[in-house]
C-alpha cells in the first residue's frame, strides 16, 4: 500500500477574544485569512490530502478554504483529541503520516513541517511533536522528559504539578503521527483531566505505554508557532510576517530603506538592485524587475508587472498595470488596468479613468510615448508608439502613432482685465 502524507487542520474553535462577528479563523492577517495560511503552510510542505475539522461558523470557514480541502465536522467542542477523532473516516485504511495543525497558527514555516516529517520518517517515530523553549511557558502543555531525554508525556497547564510548572519546554500543538497508530490511540483517549476534555496530547503517553517510539523537534524560531486569539496578537504576527518577507527580499538583493513602513505581501517577486523607498505597499503576486525605483508613498496593487528600470514615484497608485522597461510614473498618478510600453514618461497627475460605474476598461500606451501633466485617459483608449499628449488633456479617442493629442480648451487672454 502506498505511503500517504496527510494533514488535519483543527479549525472548529470559537475564539471569543477576537470580539468579532466573524470566526477568528477567517480574520485576515497580512491580506490572507488565518486558517487559509495554516492550510497553505501544509500545502507548501507538499501535503495534498488535507482535512479541515470545522464546527463553529463552519460555513464561513469553508467558504474561505473552498474545495481544496476535505471537511470533518465537530458539533461539540470536546477537546483537541475529539477534534481529530472527527477526521477518523479519512484516516481509516491508510498507511503513512498525518500532520496535525492548529488552524489559528498561521505563520508556521513549511520548512518546519518538513523537518517534522523527515525526523519522524528517519527515526521511525510514531509521534513527533514540535516543541519550543519558552521563558514564560504559562498556558501551554509542558513536555515531560525522562533522564534519557525521552518524552514521557505532555501535561496541560491545568493538570501540572508545581515541579512540572517550571518546565520551559512547551508543546506547540503541531504533530506528525503514524496514521494507523494514531487511530488506535484515539480510541483510548479519555476525558479524565482537569478540563474534562479529550486531549490529543494523551496520544503520546498511550503510544509510550505500547512501547512505540516518539520524539520531538525543537523549533528554532519561536515566533513560528504563535497562535492568534485577539487583535493584539493579530498585529504582532503581522509585524513578524512583514519583517520575515522584507528580510527575504533584502537577502535577494533588494534595497529597502525602511523595513518598518514597507509592506510587501505574499508571493511578490522583486529583481536585484531595485530600491524601495519608505511608506510603500506592494500587494500579493506583484512582479517587479531589476533596477526599479519604487516610492516613497507608492501603492502597487494586485496584477502589476513591472519590467526592469521602471520608476514608480511618490503618491502613485497602480493596479493591473503592465509597465515596460525604463518607463517612469514619477508623481501623483493613478494608473489602473493599463499596458504601458518601454521608455514612456507619464506626467505628474496622470489618471486612467478605468471605471464607468459598471465596467473596468483598459488603457494602452505604446513605446516611447510622453503623457503631459494632469492628463485624464478615459478608457478604453489606446495611444500608439511615440505619441505625445499635451498637459491637461482629457483623452477620449485613440491617438495614432507619432501624433500630438491636445484635448483641452484653448486659452484666451483678456488684455488689461485685471486692471479694472
Ligand atoms: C493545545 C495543547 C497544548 C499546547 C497548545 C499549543 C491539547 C490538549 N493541548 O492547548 O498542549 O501547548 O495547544 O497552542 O491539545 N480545537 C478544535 N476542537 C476542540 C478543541 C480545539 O477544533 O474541541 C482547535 C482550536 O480551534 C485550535 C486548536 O484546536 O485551533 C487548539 O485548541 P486550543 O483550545 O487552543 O488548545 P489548548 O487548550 O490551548
Ligand atoms: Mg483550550
Amino acid at each position: 500500500m502506498e505511503n500517504n502524507i496527510m494533514a488535519i487542520v483543527m479549525a472548529a474553535g470559537k475564539g471569543t477574544r477576537m470580539k468579532s462577528k466573524k470566526s477568528k479563523l477567517v480574520q485576515k492577517i497580512y491580506g490572507k485569512e488565518i486558517v487559509k495560511r495554516a492550510v497553505e503552510n501544509a500545502e507548501k510542505a507538499g501535503v495534498k490530502d488535507i482535512v479541515a475539522v470545522v464546527g463553529y461558523m463552519k460555513e464561513e470557514v469553508m467558504a474561505v478554504l473552498g474545495k481544496e480541502v476535505k471537511y470533518a465536522y465537530q458539533e461539540e467542542m470536546l477537546g483537541t483529541g475529539h477534534a481529530v477523532m472527527q477526521a477518523r473516516e479519512f484516516l481509516k485504511g491508510k498507511k503513512g503520516k498525518v500532520l496535525v495543525l492548529n488552524g489559528d497558527v498561521p505563520i508556521l514555516r513549511p520548512e518546519t513541517l518538513n523537518k517534522l516529517l523527515e525526523k519522524s520518517i528517519e527515526n521511525k517515530e510514531y509521534a513527533t511533536l514540535l516543541t519550543a523553549i519558552y521563558d514564560n511557558p504559562t498556558g501551554y502543555g509542558r513536555i515531560v522528559r525522562d533522564e534519557g531525554g525521552n518524552i514521557e508525556a505532555i501535561v496541560e497547564e491545568k493538570d501540572t504539578t508545581p515541579e512540572q510548572k517550571e518546565i520551559k519546554e512547551i508543546n506547540a500543538g503541531i504533530y506528525c503521527f503514524d496514521i494507523e497508530e494514531l487511530l488506535l490511540a484515539l480510541d483510548k483517549i479519555k476525558p479524565n483531566n482537569a478540563q474534562g476534555e479529550y486531549y490529543l496530547t494523551d496520544v503520546i503517553q498511550i503510544m509510550n505505554e505500547k512501547g512505540l517510539k516518539t520524539g520531538a523537534v525543537i523549533v528554532e524560531d519561536n515566533t513560528e508557532i504563535l497562535g492568534i486569539n485577539d487583535r493584539i496578537q493579530l498585529e504582532m504576527l503581522t509585524k513578524v510576517l512583514q519583517m520575515r518577507i522584507n528580510t527575504e527580499h533584502m537577502k535577494n538583493g533588494v534595497t529597502i530603506e525602511d523595513v518598518n513602513t514597507t509592506y510587501i505581501y505574499d508571493d511578490v517577486k522583486i529583481g536585484m538592485d531595485t530600491v524601495i523607498h519608505p511608506n510603500t505597499t506592494i500587494k500579493s503576486g506583484v512582479q517587479i524587475g531589476e533596477d526599479c525605483e519604487i516610492g516613497p508613498n507608492a501603492y502597487i496593487r494586485e496584477g502589476c508587472k513591472l519590467a526592469n528600470k521602471v520608476k514608480i514615484g511618490s503618491f502613485v497608485e497602480i493596479k493591473k498595470a503592465i509597465i515596460g522597461e525604463g518607463t517612469k510614473v514619477p508623481h501623483l498618478s493613478y494608473m489602473g488596468d493599463c499596458e504601458i510600453g518601454e521608455k514612456c514618461n507619464i506626467g505628474c497627475g496622470t489618471i486612467t479613468c478605468n471605471y464607468d460605474g459598471l465596467h473596468k476598461s483598459k488603457t494602452i500606451i505604446g513605446n516611447h510615448s510622453f503623457v503631459g501633466s494632469n492628463v485624464n485617459l478615459v478608457a478604453p483608449v489606446t495611444l500608439g508608439d511615440e505619441t505625445f499628449v499635451a498637459a491637461g488633456s482629457t483623452i477620449t479617442d485613440d491617438v495614432p502613432a507619432y501624433a500630438l493629442a491636445i484635448a483641452r480648451q484653448r486659452q484666451t487672454n483678456k488684455e488689461d482685465w485685471n486692471k479694472k
